[in-house]
C-alpha cells in the first residue's frame, strides 16, 4: 500500500492560534487557519468567482470570501452562505514536530 504523500507546508510558530497564513504546496494556494478548533487546510480560491480567501475573516469555524462575503465551513468546505453554492478544497493536515504537513487530494 502506497502511504499518502503529506506535503511540508509551514513551521508550526508561523500559524499562531487565531492567524491565517498563505503558502504554496506543490505549486497550489493553500490556507493555512489555525483556530480554536485546531489547524485547518483550505484552497485559496473562492468557488464563487475564484477569489483569493487570504484576508478573509475568520469566526467560528469558517472563513469569509473578502469579494463578495460568502462563508465556508474550515473542516468540509461547504458554503455556508451565498453568493457561493459549491465547495471549496480541503485538505488534512498533519503536524510532524514543527512543521505543518498536508495532504493535498
Ligand atoms: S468570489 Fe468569493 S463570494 Fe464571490
Amino acid at each position: 500500500m502506497v502511504e499518502p504523500k503529506f506535503h511540508p507546508a509551514a513551521d508550526v510558530a508561523s500559524v499562531p492560534r487565531d492567524s491565517v497564513k498563505a503558502v504554496t504546496v506543490d505549486t497550489l494556494s493553500v490556507l493555512l487557519v489555525h483556530t480554536e478548533g485546531g489547524i485547518f487546510a483550505v484552497e485559496n480560491r473562492c468557488s464563487h468567482a475564484e477569489e483569493p480567501l487570504a484576508c478573509g475573516r475568520v469566526k467560528y469555524g469558517w472563513i469569509a470570501c473578502p469579494a463578495h462575503g460568502a462563508r465556508f465551513d474550515l473542516e468540509t468546505g461547504e458554503p455556508l452562505t451565498p453568493p457561493a453554492t459549491a465547495p471549496i478544497r480541503t485538505f488534512p493536515v498533519r503536524i510532524d514536530g514543527d512543521t505543518i504537513s498536508v495532504l493535498l487530494s
